[in-house]
């Protein structure tokens, strides 16, 4: 009901409960109507589901949808035939209940599909075993064979049932469809003799003649064209597009296959259906004596043959009768019209029991033979409320059946009301309804109902005929209120009441019944001498269908009312004892037609099927109760108290609810365990709250349940996080133990080193020593001279002191080399002449030390100093070096300024622009210097050189640079001495001199007395 009542303003309402107008046939319509145009064909009225024949596949009997009904609460899904299924199943299995579904409706509403979709849910929802597939398959196929036999096309529907039909599946206590029954009643007979204007005769006829191979329609003397039928040919209509015989031959061969059918079974089945073929085509003649005679014999002996009956025995039983009086049989002859009588009548009781023959096989072959207790859902497809223009026997049966099922209908309605009021402790609400129980009785109450009056009527002696029955009636039952006939009625009421008729006003509606044959049809009537015939048959099923017995016993069998009567009163029998759920198909139009609402016709199906009636019932408390669970729980978002959750009792938690919406005393009444409402509007108010506030609800919900994500996920990383750190600072943790472990080991270490430092090193002092050694080595970076002349070294440890040294004088090498690679050629060549000064003076002249950081220049004369004359004298010779010097003559040693110039070859001595000597190389004997600090320094000659003047007494001021010079230049370093107080000159071999070298005060150059030159150097001025 939730679902309906969601869905309510979409297209009508889903529950006519739910319909504010309730009494209004139109309201009822209109639903109807508004809900069918959009192919819902389906509506409840409470529990009971209305079908509208939609006449087109609507899609709606899938899998899926089967799926989406099982296990699902009734009200929870739109209404479907599944979902009466399915409650019906449920409920089974869980109170271990037996169930019933009424499946009524006027033919062509929809019944047998209806039958066969629950069926259908069945075999595919039910859970199942492998070996009882077979048990399912059986009850599937059962369909199909007992269709053939059973149904028809008439105007009315192509697959009409001709038969009600009662069908019963067992289930096991897991719920498995284990077996079934099925009861057949009332199969219309005279449809095998006759059919109107485009209807046919039972579908196995066609099937056979359209199917069957050539073999067994040769066996079976039969032509393939339906026409040359009689029985087949009445309606014109053999041949029909919508149905197609030969495939529903292959189904139903197959299903006979499956439901254990034996080829003996089917070769006497199909011999009964060619007889009847046969016999449709025996004609009769009429004698001179009016004597009826069969010209032909030829589909006799067809007959004869099939049914394993004397040919002429048939022959004579067909064209004679036998009447018995109580002390002689007599034998006369029959009139053609009696003689047709007989024949059909024997075409009907033929083909009538071989059909309950059928039903029984069937049965037997559903039978589930294990004897564990079942509960069963049966199935209900039985003919609705037939009112006709001309409406007879049969339909005066059906009526007076659906009268019987609405009566059933009522009272378990009511009862169920109720019962429910009593239970609940809700004040009794009397319900107003019609009960029908005066016409049941009406028909069947024993000596004074109608049936009684037929029967009686048909055996009684004498003439009696259909009029003689209507005369009793009207003195029998004529003061009946619900009873009618033209005579009874008066003047006014007469009007549409024919003089043979008799009127009925039934639950549905009046129905007028014409009395022409109801008596025939009530005897049902098989000429004694044919059903002797019968009984000696050789065909097997016959054999089974006419037993001997019957012949034995002298009582009239009971009428076909009767027997109508019995077999409704056990059937009722079954479903009292059963669950009810109920189904009313209606159709919408009388062409077949989708879409087409033809509204008179179904507001006479509506009527005729009670639903008004049984809406008014529905109605007539309460539009809606619910168990107070239920109801909180669909509607506790309308109240705070209750929301989100209530704690008390139920009944409480409702009770504070509607006082909160505001509902009226009048609008409910609390029970024990439900609330009940009694108007739709009431209720619609709550819902429509409710839908307003369900969406408030969803987003809350929906935030809730994203937070409440969110959160997870929030939390799933923190712990994630906190995983990761704990691991990490683990790692860290480690790692600083490890350190420090590392660090106490080699502190230990340094520290056992330490102790045993003086001794000879031990294990312990490796780490140490090579941290010393990297130490050093990496502190001795920073300490590296940079510098020539920078002597630093960084102290090494005692260890290292080795190596120190080694790195020292790689250093310095490495500094030597870097200095000597950046000195410019002209350096290098005056660090030659110092070292050569150094040879030659080092250690042996006063003024050598202070004289080495004097750079010795290239020349202390410049171009323009020397006189461009000596130049050219000199210009073949290339002047390396010259100086200004003082040259002291030799005998008075007279002071001179002169220029000493050195070239490759010689030296000069010059006088401005005259060169004064010019000593050669080669003939340089020595130079002499003093040890002491003055810058005398003497030119050795060779004395025997007569081209010279003999040795030359220069002073200069740069004499170690002087004297260098020239003894490099001449390559005669090691002829220069350094003398100590004096020395001795030569200007020639005889003639020399001496020069006496002293230190003293003042410097001064002097001769002395005795003709030396006295010189005299102070020391502090040394050069
Ligand atoms: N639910 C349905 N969906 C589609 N077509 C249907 C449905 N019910 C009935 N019909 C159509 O209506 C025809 C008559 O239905 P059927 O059940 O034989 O009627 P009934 O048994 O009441 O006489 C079917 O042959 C089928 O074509
Ligand atoms: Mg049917």
């Amino acid at each position: 009901m939730e679902g309906a009542l969601t869905a309510r303003d979409k297209i009508g309402v889903q529950d006519f409960v739910l319909l504010d107008a309730y009494t209004s046939e139109a309201a009822f319509l209109d639903n109807l109507r508004k809900r069918f145009r959009e192919n819902l064909i389906y509506t409840y009225i409470g529990t009971l589901l209305v079908s509208v024949n939609p006449y087109q596949e609507l899609g709606i009997y899938t899998e899926n949808q089967m799926g989406l009904y099982q296990g699902v609460n009734f009200f929870e899904l739109p209404p479907h035939v599944y979902a009466i299924a399915d409650n019906a199943y449920r409920l089974m299995c869980s109170e271990l209940s037996n169930h019933f579904i009424l499946i009524s409706g006027e033919s062509g509403a929809g019944k047998t599909e209806a039958s066969k979709k629950i069926l259908q849910y069945f075999a595919v929802t039910c859970p199942m075993t492998e070996s009882l597939q077979i048990a399912r398959d059986r009850l599937l196929l059962s369909n199909p064979v007992l269709e053939a036999f059973g149904n028809a096309k008439t105007l009315r529907n192509d697959n009409s049932s001709r038969f009600g039909k009662y069908m019963d599946i067992q289930f096991d206590f897991k719920g498995i469809p284990v077996g079934g029954h099925i009861i057949s009643y009332l199969i219309e007979k005279s449809r095998v003799v006759h059919q109107n204007q485009g209807e046919r005769n039972f579908h196995i006829f066609y099937q056979l003649l359209e199917g069957a191979k050539e073999e067994l329609l040769a066996y079976l003397g039969l032509e393939r064209d339906a026409r040359l039928y009689k029985y087949l040919s009445q309606g014109h209509c053999a041949k029909e597009l919508s149905i197609n015989d030969k495939s529903d031959w292959d189904t139903v061969s197959n299903a006979f296959s499956v439901i254990d059918f034996t080829d003996e079974d089917l070769e006497n089945l199909f011999g009964i259906i060619a007889s009847v073929l046969h016999l449709g085509n025996v004609c009769f003649t009429e004698s001179a004596h009016g004597c009826a005679t069969i010209p032909d014999t030829h589909e006799i002996k067809w007959v004869a043959k099939l049914l394993g009956v004397p040919p002429s025995a048939l022959l004579f039983a067909l064209t004679h009768r036998k009447i018995e009086t109580r002390t002689e049989e007599v034998i006369c002859p029959l009139t053609t019209d009696l003689s047709i009588y007989a024949r059909d009548a024997m075409a009907k009781a033929v083909y009538g029991r071989t059909f309950t023959w059928l039903v029984n096989k069937i049965n037997s072959s559903l039978v589930n033979k294990d004897f564990t207790r079942k509960t069963v859902i049966g199935l209900l497809d039985i003919y609705g409320f037939e009112v006709f223009d001309k409406n007879g026997f049969e339909q005066f049966c059906i009526n007076y059946c659906n009268e019987k099922l609405q009566q059933l209908l009522i009272e378990r309605t009511l009862k169920a009301e109720q019962a429910e009021y009593e239970a609940e402790g809700i004040e009794w609400e009397p319900i107003q309804y019609f009960n029908n129980k005066v016409i049941c009785d009406l028909v069947e109450e024993r000596h004074r109902g109608i049936i009684s009056i037929l029967d009686e009527e048909c055996i009684r002696p004498g003439p009696a005929t259909d009029l003689s029955f209507l005369e009793k009636l009207e003195e029998k039952v004529g003061k009946h209120a619900h009873f009618q006939t033209r005579k009874l009625a008066g003047p006014k009421g007469r009007k549409g009441i024919g003089w043979m008729e008799f009127r009925l006003f039934h639950y549905a509606g009046e129905v007028t019944y014409c009395t022409k044959g109801f008596l025939e049809k009530n005897n049902d009537l098989l000429y004694r001498h044919l059903k002797e015939v019968l009984c000696w048959s050789k065909n097997l099923i016959l054999q089974e269908c006419f037993l001997v017995a019957e012949l034995q016993n002298r009582r009239r069998p009971p009428t076909v009312g009767t027997q109508f009567k019995n077999s409704l009163s056990s059937l009722l029998e079954i479903l009292i004892s059963k669950e009810p759920s109920y189904i009313r198909c209606i159709k919408p139009n009388d062409g077949k037609e989708p879409s087409k609402f033809d509204y008179c016709l179904i507001k006479h199906q509506i009527k005729y099927l009670g639903l008004m009636e049984h809406l008014r019932v529905r109605r007539a408390g309460f539009a809606y109760r619910r168990k107070y669970e239920h109801f909180l729980q669909r509607y506790k978002s309308l109240c705070p108290d209750t929301w989100p959750q209530w704690q008390g009792p139920p009944a409480e938690g409702v009770e504070r609810l509607i006082k909160y919406i505001g509902y009226k005393p009048e609008e409910y009444k609390l029970g024990r365990t439900k609330i009940f409402i009694r108007f739709p509007r009431t209720l619609f108010a709550t819902e429509d709250a409710f839908e307003f506030s369900k969406h408030q609800l969803v987003a809350r919900i929906q935030a809730t349940y994203k937070g409440c994500l969110e959160r997870r996920a929030y939390l799933e990383q923190k712990r994630a996080a906190t995983t990761l750190e704990a691991y990490w600072r683990g790692a860290l943790a480690r790692k600083e133990a490890e350190r420090r472990r590392s660090a106490v080991q080699t502190i230990r270490k340094f520290i056992k080193g330490f102790i045993h430092r003086g001794q000879p090193l031990s294990p312990d002092d490796e780490e140490f020593v090579v941290l010393v050694r990297k130490n050093y080595i990496l502190n001795l970076r920073y300490h590296v001279p940079k510098d020539i002349l920078d002597k630093s070294w960084l102290r090494p440890p005692g260890i290292l002191e080795d190596t120190s040294d080694l790195l020292r004088r790689m250093c310095r090498r490495n500094l030597v080399r870097k200095y000597r690679q950046g000195l410019p050629p002209n350096k290098i060549a005056q660090m030659q002449q110092k070292v050569v000064m150094s040879d030659i003076f080092r250690g042996k002249k006063e003024g050598y030390t202070e004289s080495l950081n004097q750079p010795f220049a290239n020349s202390r004369l410049d171009g323009d100093d020397i006189s461009p004359k000596v130049l050219q004298l000199i210009c073949a010779e290339k002047i390396q070096y010259g100086i200004p010097v003082i040259k002291y003559d030799r005998t008075a040693f007279k002071p001179r300024p002169r220029q000493l110039i050195l070239t490759q070859k010689a030296a000069y001595v010059v006088d401005l622009a005259k060169i004064k000597q010019r000593i050669e190389y080669s003939t340089l004997k020595g130079v002499s210097t003093s040890s002491l600090g003055d810058g005398i320094f003497v030119i050795h000659i060779s004395p025997e050189d007569y081209r010279q003047k003999g040795d030359a007494i220069l002073q200069c001021e740069h004499v170690f640079e002087a004297v260098t010079k020239l003894a490099m230049l001449a390559n005669k370093e090691n002829l220069v001495k350094v003398v100590q107080k004096s020395l001795q000159f030569y200007v020639s071999p005889a003639k020399g001199g001496t020069i006496v070298f002293n230190n003293g005060p003042e410097e001064q150059v002097y001769r002395d007395k005795i003709g030396r030159l006295i010189v005299v150097s102070d020391r502090l001025l040394a050069r």
